[in-house]
């Protein structure tokens, strides 16, 4: 990985998520995103060998618009790719390789939450997939009739290096990142004056802190019980409901009455 420490926020994006293709597919595309938005000031880099490139500066690496860059599989030979920003600020790498052979892996690019299930499909440059072997590292996991294998549950520990091959081809490697899941949006518990005529009329929609930090005539008037109004109103539905009922019962018996 290229960063070294604490990884920033922003990451490369990549579309179709995969590590692996045929030279002669079409285009993979390339972005730095940062929550799921472009991320300004962040440019997608490549490097081959020894030599550090942005797009446009190579003829099968692209500059699509401001905010994609198009790998050109037709003829392109891959790279390691990550965003960068003017700070020299890296994102992490992820490593595209294209090659000129007949059996490819489709991976995911992008690191895959634990606990999902990821499916990698053997795919020969012609024809459809046969049965496949799939491995990671040198351990044989297990067969897939229709080149399909799934991993259930992912973990940390499926982490590595897949490839899988068919009797006469094999696939080149690539590397399964997993990471935890995003945590689920926050979710602050904001005791918010209830909009009643009795608290200031001007009450903003984020309460900025008072200057004596007590925050606590807010929190304790939302958990006071309801009002004397809300239980008279409330008595009054009941009654709306239930009355007619009532008042029907007593002219049936005033009814049956009177006929005897
Ligand atoms: C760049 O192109 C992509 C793909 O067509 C599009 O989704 C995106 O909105 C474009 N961005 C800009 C800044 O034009
Ligand atoms: C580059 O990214 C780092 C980490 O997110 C940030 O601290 C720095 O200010 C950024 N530099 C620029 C020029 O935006
Ligand atoms: C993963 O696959 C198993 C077995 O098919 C299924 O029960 C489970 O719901 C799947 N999990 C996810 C996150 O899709
Ligand atoms: C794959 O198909 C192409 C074009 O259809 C053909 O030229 C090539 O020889 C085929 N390769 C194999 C290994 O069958």
């Amino acid at each position: 990985s290229v960063c070294v420490s604490v990884c920033p926020p922003v990451s490369l994006y990549v579309s179709p998520n995969h590590q692996q293709f045929f030279k002669g597919d079409r285009y993979v595309s390339l972005s730095c995103v940062d929550d799921g938005q472009t991320a300004d000031g962040w440019r997608v880099k490549r490097t081959r060998g020894v030599s550090t490139e942005g797009c446009s500066t190579a003829a099968d690496f692209r500059r699509f618009n401001n905010s994609f860059c198009v790998l050109d599989l037709s003829v392109s030979s891959g790279g390691s790719f990550w965003c960068e920003n003017s700070s020299g600020q890296k994102s992490d790498e992820v490593f595209i390789a294209v090659s000129e052979k007949q059996l490819i892996l489709e991976i995911p690019a992008l690191p895959v939450n634990t606990g999902s299930n990821v499916t990698l499909l053997c795919k020969p440059r012609n024809g459809s997939a046969k049965k496949s072997y799939f491995f990671r590292g040198k351990v044989k996991l297990g067969h897939g009739p229709e080149g399909k294998w799934i991993l259930h549950n992912v973990q940390q520990s499926d982490e590595g290096l897949y490839s899988c091959s068919t009797l006469i081809h094999q696939s080149p490697q690539s590397r399964l990142k997993v990471k935890e899941p995003p945590p689920p949006p926050h979710t602050t518990i904001m005791y918010t004056p209830s909009p009643s005529p009795s608290h200031s009329p001007s009450h903003s929609p984020s309460p900025s802190p008072s200057p004596s930090g007590n925050t606590e005539p807010s929190a304790s008037s939302s958990l006071r019980p309801r009002s004397p109004s809300v239980s008279v109103l409330r008595l009054f539905c009941h009654l709306l409901v239930f009355c007619p009922y009532f008042i029907s019962t007593i002219l049936l018996l005033l009814i049956c009455c009177s006929r005897k």
